[in-house]
């Protein structure tokens, strides 16, 4: 593969140091720049040893931030940049919107007149499948495509999919050469402790309650971060200009299902869970048809639940440190109130 520079976004957080260190495996001649303002999300410790990689280099900057962006392009010169720069937690857009509205919308918004400025080939937005809203429990037939009408339910997906029009804007207004992918939620190493997964293995290693939120029915489609990486790297390889990609794996499962599997695993009684107070406007049913990234792409993903659920346990039960830092801080005060009155 030819030589190629790519600025990756918020590669501090938990799919974006899984994309740094996939790319950087698979493309030992490509540069991959790191741009990353280091919120409470963005951990630098995740990318210690792609620091040590000479075609890698990090930059902590907003990606608001025009200065900053212009000045990373202007020395790097990029063929690509993938945005996965963005406030990620439903919870905590319902405390706080504005945040959600100005990190997710304003920040592709200078990302992109960067890309315009500087002629860069491709932006690639990484979107989700929340985008969508969400699907009843009593019709497992139906499934999000690229067709579904955007129905955003929360003010996290609201700002995602606010951010998916100004891409495609930009496209026919400017004929920006972006892409779009719109993934189901994913799991593996690095992710942070206050989602679902990692929130339920870390409690039940303490031996702490395991909040499920309302009847514990609702379902998520997910899949091994890895295999959105690999998607990704397939879209921004491809000649798709302007198209718009689901990626899932077809494994829906309700909350209460992932909960028990992890405690089963940890070898933890199920009297540690404990159903606590709703997730106001929870979406109910998430699920991806990836017929168009499996047709035109070739894309499969590989890792099976079964499989990816153990791996990922074990690598939280290996990384102690990692995540034991992380709770110990401000995380700590997060909780209480998140928690502390459900
Ligand atoms: P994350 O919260 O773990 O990481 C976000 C990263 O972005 C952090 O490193 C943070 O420091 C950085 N960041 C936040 N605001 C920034 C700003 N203004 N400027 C620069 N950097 C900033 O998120 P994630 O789970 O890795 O999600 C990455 C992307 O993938 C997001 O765009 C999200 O919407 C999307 N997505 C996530 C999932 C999922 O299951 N986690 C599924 C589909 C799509
Ligand atoms: P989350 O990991 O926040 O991802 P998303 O809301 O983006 O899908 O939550 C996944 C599911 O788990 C969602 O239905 C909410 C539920 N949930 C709980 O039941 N308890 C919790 O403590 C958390 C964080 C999530």
């Amino acid at each position: 593969m030819d030589k190629k520079t790519i600025i990756v976004t918020g590669g501090a957080g938990f799919i974006g140091s899984n994309f740094v260190y996939y790319m950087l495996d698979k493309y030992p001649n490509y540069r991959i720049a790191c741009l990353d303002a280091l919120t409470y999300a963005g951990n630098l410790s995740t990318l210690k040893k792609a620091m040590e990689n000479p075609n890698f280099r990090f930059v902590k900057a907003d990606i608001r931030d025009k200065d900053a962006v212009e000045q990373l392009f202007e020395e790097e010169h990029p063929d690509i940049v993938v945005n996965f720069a963005a406030e990620s937690h439903v919870d905590r857009s319902i405390r706080d919107p504005k945040l959600f509205l100005e990190t997710n919308i304003l920040g592709p918004e200078v990302l992109m007149d960067a890309c315009r400025k500087y002629g860069v080939k491709r932006y690639h937005q990484v979107s989700t499948d929340e985008v969508y809203g969400d699907l009843p429990l009593d019709r497992p037939d139906l499934f999000f495509t690229e067709k579904t009408p955007l129905h955003a339910s929360s003010p996290y997906s609201a700002s995602k999919a606010s951010a998916d029009l100004v891409v495609m804007a930009y496209h026919r207004t400017y004929g920006l050469p972006v892409t779009i992918s719109r993934c189901s939620n994913n799991y593996g190493p690095y992710h942070f402790p206050e989602k679902l997964i990692p929130l339920m293995i870390i409690n039940a290693l303490n031996d702490k309650p395991l909040p499920v939120y309302g009847d514990g029915l609702n379902v998520r489609d997910w899949l091994y971060v890895e295999d959105h990486c690999k998607a990704i790297d397939m879209i921004i390889h491809a000649d798709c200009v302007g198209e718009v990609y689901n990626v899932g794996g077809h494994n829906e499962k309700s909350n209460i299902e992932i909960v028990k599997l992890i405690l089963k695993e940890l070898g933890k009684p199920e009297s540690l869970i404990e159903f606590v107070e709703d997730r106001k406007g929870h979406d109910r049913r998430y699920a991806i048809d990836p017929t168009k990234i499996r047709e035109q792409l070739g894309w499969e993903p590989e890792t099976k639940f079964e499989n990816g659920i153990v791996k990922t346990i074990k690598w939280y039960l290996d990384h102690k440190d990692w995540w034991e830092e992380i709770i110990s801080g401000d995380y700590k005060n997060y909780y209480e109130k998140m928690y502390g009155d459900k």
